[in-house]
C-alpha cells in the first residue's frame, strides 16, 4: 500500500448468521448503507432467519478494523445469488464494493460456482453501474417487482455474471 493509494486495505471476514453479533452488525450496516433509499431496513432477526437458506454466506468488509460494508449471497451447486450488498456512505467511491464482488466471485469459483445472479432496482444507478462495469449482463426485467417502504412500485433488473469465463477479457 502506498501513501497516496486511494484504497486502504480492505479485509473481508465471514460472519455467522447464528451468532449473537453477526446479525446485529449486518443489520446495522444494512441500515446505514440503505438509508435514504426508501427501503425497509432488515432487522437482526431477519438476517438470522436467512440461515435457513441453503448455501447462504455473509461477510463484512473492514478497513482498519472499522466495518464499512457487507454482503449476503447463496450458492446452490453451480448457481449463486447475490442477496444484498452495501457500503456505508462515508466509505463509498473507493472501490470497496467492487472489491467485495471480486471476493465473492473468488469464493464462488473456488466452490464450483459458474453463474452469479442478482436483482437490482431499476432506479439504483450507482449499483447498476457497479454491476455492469463488473461484467454483469442484463437477462431480464421484472415490472413493479419492488415495493419500497413508502409503497412505491419499482421495476427490477435481473443481472447475471458468468464466473470462470475464459472469454471474459475479450
Ligand atoms: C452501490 C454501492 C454498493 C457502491 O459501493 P462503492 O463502494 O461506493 O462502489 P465502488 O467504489 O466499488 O465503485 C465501483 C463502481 O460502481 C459504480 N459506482 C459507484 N458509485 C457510483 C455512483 N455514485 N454513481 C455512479 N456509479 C457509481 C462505478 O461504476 C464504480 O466504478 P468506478 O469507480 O471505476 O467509476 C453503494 O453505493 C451502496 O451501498 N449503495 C446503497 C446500497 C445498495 O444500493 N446496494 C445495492 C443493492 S442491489
Amino acid at each position: 500500500m502506498t501513501g497516496h493509494g486511494r484504497m486502504a486495505a480492505l479485509h473481508m471476514a465471514f460472519v455467522s448468521l447464528e451468532g449473537e453479533n453477526g446479525p446485529d452488525l449486518l443489520s446495522h450496516l444494512h441500515e446505514l448503507a440503505f438509508a435514504g433509499q426508501d427501503e425497509k431496513p432488515w432487522s437482526a432477526e431477519e438476517f438470522r432467519q436467512m440461515v435457513v437458506l441453503q448455501g447462504v454466506s455473509a461477510a463484512v468488509a473492514y478497513v482498519d478494523e472499522i466495518p464499512v460494508g457487507f454482503a449476503l449471497w447463496r450458492r446452490v451447486l453451480d448457481e449463486a445469488e447475490l442477496i444484498t450488498i452495501g457500503v456505508v456512505p462515508a466509505a463509498r467511491g473507493q472501490g470497496y464494493a467492487r472489491h467485495m464482488l471480486t471476493f465473492i466471485g473468488e469464493q464462488l469459483k473456488a466452490a464450483g460456482g459458474e453463474k452469479l445472479f442478482l436483482e437490482v432496482r431499476a432506479d439504483n444507478a450507482p449499483a447498476i453501474d457497479l454491476y455492469r462495469s463488473s461484467g454483469f449482463q442484463e437477462i431480464g426485467q421484472r415490472r413493479r417487482y419492488y415495493q419500497t417502504q413508502s409503497g412505491k412500485r419499482v421495476d427490477a433488473l435481473c443481472l447475471m455474471l458468468i464466473l470462470n469465463n475464459p472469454d471474459a477479457d475479450k
